[in-house]
């Protein structure tokens, strides 16, 4: 493991996957880590990320010396390069202007550790304030620009590592090798992959589980399949599922999960509680008070129904981003209030297993498919965990969500057969509160409208709308309108967010 300390940069998650994509495994943690909550067996080296404050400044976040004495190796870069200089008694030049974009720097690879290998002149990728004008003593200066004249240094004694430039950006022409050169030093063994991955989780899952027992809400999206396949993969038979079917979900839904999950024989419960949400909704249009409804309605659901398994642990698809998340790096504020499980362990007294803890998406989805979860399912779209409530504004009937799951099927099954479903990255039909004129055949009709929404989005918290071809809208639009009975008009979303949100409510 790497341990990469993160001092606020945008690109402190970048390093962690370029890391990955060489085969080597790195976790982040705060600025304020001791070097007790990082050091263990499995620590070969760590990383000081970039940030957006000067060392100069009091209360800069810093760095806590016994950490230097972990005896791994450590590379700086950019902030970290400045906290290093700073703590080790170097000289750093206080800038008023931030220096950003391609620079080219001289190296001197002879005799340097990272530069091994590597050409005189490359392209790098710069962005900070500051920089180190003198190195600490025992550092050679390994790279210098015109304009700062210590680029990159190195203590080899130590094993101390610094870059001004960001090697994890792909603009650094020389980045990739130099973080490999870094690992080289830190004698990792590049071998992480999805497969050993999953050997590994196995062995630590039955470890901490026992012979206990564990209960899993299953959703049928991508995180709680592959933690619920993993899971059964090291406990078999003491896991239990519990799909909740809260009556807003897409057309056939349940039914799909459950052909999808038949040949690995879980155990799961398959529980219909759309009359108990249904009931709830009822009337209510305010997009956060149905929120609300299905938040607490869920939680009470699926305490009753893993009650009934008296699990000892509650299994969770938690994964990398989630995790960062909640602990406040970026500083998302609520625009929703996103509807998840997080307060039940507490409520239900379960201690948490969450296998999927340490892995992005891609990785998720890596594991999914090296467990043998269909292809089809793991390239599912996400889907909300309130459902077609947040794609029904104003009232919630059981009518209305019918009529949006026949739009909504047909427009699924129209991008998985034109190639588009791979193409966007969610896509959803929606039926809104306004009834239009129309006519059908020599009659006057007086139906519902409906909405079709497609993005595409690298993490969901920005998002483009996504260009279906116009054929491709005809042709939606048409078999809506004739096979779907209560809408009469479909409109197409071209609002990408921001300003809009992805979801309706
Ligand atoms: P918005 O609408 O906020 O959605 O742009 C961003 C992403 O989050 C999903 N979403 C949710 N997922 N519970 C979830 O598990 C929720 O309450 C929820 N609300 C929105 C949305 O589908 C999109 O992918």
């Amino acid at each position: 493991r790497i341990a990469i300390i993160d001092y606020g940069s945008q690109y402190t998650r970048l390093i962690t996957r370029r890391l990955r994509e060489l085969g080597a495994f790195g976790l982040v943690y705060n600025s304020n880590a001791t070097a007790a909550e990082i050091a263990g067996k499995d620590l070969k080296g760590v990383i000081l990320s970039g940030g957006p404050n000067s060392v100069l400044e009091p209360g800069a976040p810093g760095l806590d010396p016994a950490i230097l004495a972990l005896g791994v190796p450590i590379l700086g870069i950019c902030y970290g390069q400045q906290l290093l200089a700073r703590d080790l008694g170097g000289q750093i030049h206080r800038s008023t202007s931030r220096e950003y974009g391609k620079a080219e720097i001289t190296a001197v690879p002879e005799g340097s550790m990272l530069f091994a290998g590597l050409p005189h002149q490359q392209q790098v990728w710069m962005s900070h304030g500051d920089h180190v004008e003198v190195a600490p003593a025992g550092f050679t200066v390994t790279a210098k620009t015109p304009s700062v004249p210590v680029a990159a240094m190195e203590d080899p004694k130590r094993r101390l590592y610094c870059l001004q430039f960001h090697p994890e950006v792909t603009h650094s022409a020389q980045g990739t090798p130099l973080l490999l050169n870094f690992l080289k030093s830190c004698g990792m063994a590049l071998d992480w992959n999805a497969g050993n991955f999953i050997e590994e989780k196995v062995q630590v899952i039955r470890e901490q589980v026992g012979k206990g027992t564990v209960v899993l809400g299953l959703s049928g999206g991508v995180d709680s399949s592959v933690a619920a396949l993993l899971l059964h993969k090291a406990i078999g038979d003491q896991l239990t599922c519990v799909f909740v079917d809260h009556g807003l979900l897409r057309k056939d839904e349940m039914k799909q999960v459950q052909a999808y999950f038949a040949p690995f024989e879980l155990k799961v419960n398959w529980v219909d509680a759309s009359d108990e949400f249904l009931g709830a909704l009822a009337g209510v249009t305010d997009p956060e008070q149905k929120r609300k409804i299905i938040g607490g309605k869920f939680i009470e659901v699926f305490e009753r129904e893993a009650g009934k398994v008296k699990a000892d642990f509650l299994g969770q698809g938690t994964t990398y981003p989630d995790v960062i998340e909640s602990s406040g790096i970026g500083g998302a504020i609520l625009v929703k209030s996103h509807h998840n499980v997080g307060g039940l362990p507490e409520r239900m007294k379960l201690k948490l297993v969450e296998p999927l803890r340490e892995l992005f998406k891609d990785e998720v989805r890596a594991t999914g498919l090296a467990l043998g979860l269909p292809e089809e399912m793991n390239q599912r779209h996400p889907f909300p965990g309130p459902g077609l409530a947040v794609r029904l504004p104003g009232a919630i009937t059981r009518e209305r969500v019918t009529i949006l799951q026949n739009a909504d099927a047909i427009f699924m099954q129209e991008l998985k057969d034109s190639g588009w479903y791979r193409k966007t990255s969610q896509a959803f039909a929606v039926l809104l509160p306004v009834q239009t004129v129309g006519i059908m055949g020599d009659e006057r009709t007086f139906e519902w409208m409906c909405a079709l929404r497609a993005v595409t989005s690298e993490d969901f918290m920005t998002a483009d709308w996504a260009r279906l071809p116009h054929e491709l809208l005809d042709r939606i639009a048409q078999r809506i309108v004739r096979e779907v009975k209560g809408i009469n008009r479909v409109v197409f979303d071209i609002t990408s967010k921001p300003p809009a949100t992805i979801e309706y409510e």
